[in-house]
């Protein structure tokens, strides 16, 4: 069984081919086409919109969510809080009335009762998940229907009221969420499935398996610090962050609309009405007015940081390719697969994209989302660096390694 999404999703009426007449409203080649006039844009109404649309805009995926995945049905049957928790679903504790963070701190809310996870997805809690949550004449809660949404991978919380519960951090990568353990939930899939979705491991997904039926995920990336930035994703296959945004609505998350792209032969369409194209401009305008985060005071040490600045940009040769205030060339070439310091890779997620090519990442808050590379296959940013140090073969001795480790925790 290779194809599990794919296949549980044509195998039923929620989803038809591409019609001709459809494909006149996409995007298709470099995120051109329907998506051009999609804009920056710092109107707070705008960026407002946006926000609610990152944050709980399902875009109609309960359709997947639950109709075939049946979703709903296992999390009210068997997902305490503290597995939601365990997998790395986040709460947000501004959604959380006084009374129940007052009984939450005193230790008196169950934990281990799915009943609990109903009520705070009734309260919008559960950051990226939005429930339909009805309650019946016994107190008893049941949830309808289940949606998902941007925020389930790309917001985390601060922490600040509990592990796992806090203010939200828009933009910063969940790399706690187990999304394959999530969906290996679902009764809709067979073992095989499961077991391919369980292997995943926590930050990680494969945003082309459902499509390719290849299987090798990448980590959740940041969603700051893209503006300006014209190639998304690891592989620059869009020329703006609407047109991913498309994708991972249409394609990932199931929602109701059309995404069709030529060079990789996608087109896929769900549903009859389009739910995503009106939310693409506010969408993107929020995306892009999310900032890298700076680093903590303190964090790092900033005469080691000033030697690996001349560093990185000389002997070290970083600055050939992570150039300009983004610290990437993206806006003016992408590399072949060797300059990826992930390749050689199998699957190779190059091949796997729409330009078989690799974006310089942009490195603005690069302290704060360890592991790196696509793959997550560099721990940390002395990882990284050693690793073009013995690829490239540098030169660079342990303690320039680690001045340049330290530069890139100052950015
Ligand atoms: C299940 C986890 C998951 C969800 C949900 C998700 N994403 Fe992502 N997102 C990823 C992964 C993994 C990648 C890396 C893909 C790549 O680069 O090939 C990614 C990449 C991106 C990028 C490219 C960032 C860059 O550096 O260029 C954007 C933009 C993005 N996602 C937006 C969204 C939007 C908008 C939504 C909601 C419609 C969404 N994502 C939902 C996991 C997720
Ligand atoms: C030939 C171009 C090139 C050079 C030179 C280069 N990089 Fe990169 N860098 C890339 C590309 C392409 C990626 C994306 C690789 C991937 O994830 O597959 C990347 C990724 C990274 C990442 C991971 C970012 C993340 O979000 O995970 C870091 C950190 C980084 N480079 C730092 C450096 C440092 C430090 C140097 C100098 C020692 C350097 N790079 C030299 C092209 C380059």
């Amino acid at each position: 069984m290779q194809r599990p999404f794919a296949t549980m999703l044509s195998s039923g009426s929620l989803v038809a081919a591409v019609a001709a007449a459809a494909t006149a409203l996409v995007s298709c080649g470099g995120g051109g086409g329907g998506d051009a006039a999609v804009a920056t844009s710092a109107d707070p109404a705008v960026l407002a919109s946006g926000q609610q649309i990152f944050r709980h805009d399902t875009f109609g995926d309960e359709i997947f969510w639950s109709d075939t995945l049946k979703m709903h049905t296992v999390i009210e049957q068997s997902v305490t809080p503290r597995v939601a928790l365990s997998v790395g679903l986040k709460v947000d504790v501004d959604a959380l009335p006084q009374g129940v963070k007052d009984a939450l701190a005193a230790g008196k809310v169950d934990l281990d009762n799915p009943q609990t996870t109903l009520t705070l997805l009734k309260l919008g809690a559960v950051i990226g998940l939005e429930g339909q949550v009805t309650t019946d004449a016994n107190g008893v809660n049941h949830l309808a229907r289940l949606g998902v949404t941007c925020a389930v991978c790309h917001s985390t919380v601060d922490n600040s009221f509990a592990s796992g519960i806090g203010h939200r951090l828009d933009g910063w990568p969940n790399r706690d969420f187990n999304s394959g353990a999530v969906v290996a939930l679902s009764p809709a899939l067979n073992p095989a499935q499961k077991a391919i979705y369980s292997s995943w491991g926590p930050g990680k997904y494969d945003a082309r398996f459902n499509l390719d039926g290849q299987n090798k995920p990448s980590v959740i990336p940041p969603a700051y610090g893209l503006a300006g930035i014209h190639k998304v994703t690891v592989t620059g296959d869009g020329d703006e962050v609407a047109y991913w945004n498309r994708y991972v609505a249409v394609t990932q998350l199931g929602g109701q609309g059309t995404f069709s792209e030529p060079r990789t032969g996608v087109n896929v369409t769900h549903g009859d009405q389009d739910l995503v194209t009106s939310a693409l401009p506010a969408l993107q305008a929020y995306q892009l007015s999310l900032a890298a985060p700076t680093p903590p005071a303190g964090s790092f040490d900033g005469q080691a940081a000033a030697r690996g600045q001349l560093l990185f940009q000389g002997k070290a040769q970083c600055a050939s390719c992570h150039s300009g205030a983004q610290f990437t060339d993206a806006n003016e070439r992408l590399h072949p697969v060797s300059d990826s310091m992930a390749e050689p890779e199998v699957p190779s997620a190059a091949a796997r994209s729409a330009t078989k090519q690799y974006r310089t990442s942009p490195l603005r808050g690069v302290w704060q989302h360890a592991p790196y590379f696509h793959d997550g296959s560099a721990p940390t940013l002395e990882a990284v660096v050693t690793r073009y140090n013995a690829r490239m073969v540098l030169g660079l001795t342990p303690q320039e390694v680690s001045d340049v480790g330290q530069y890139l925790r100052s950015l």
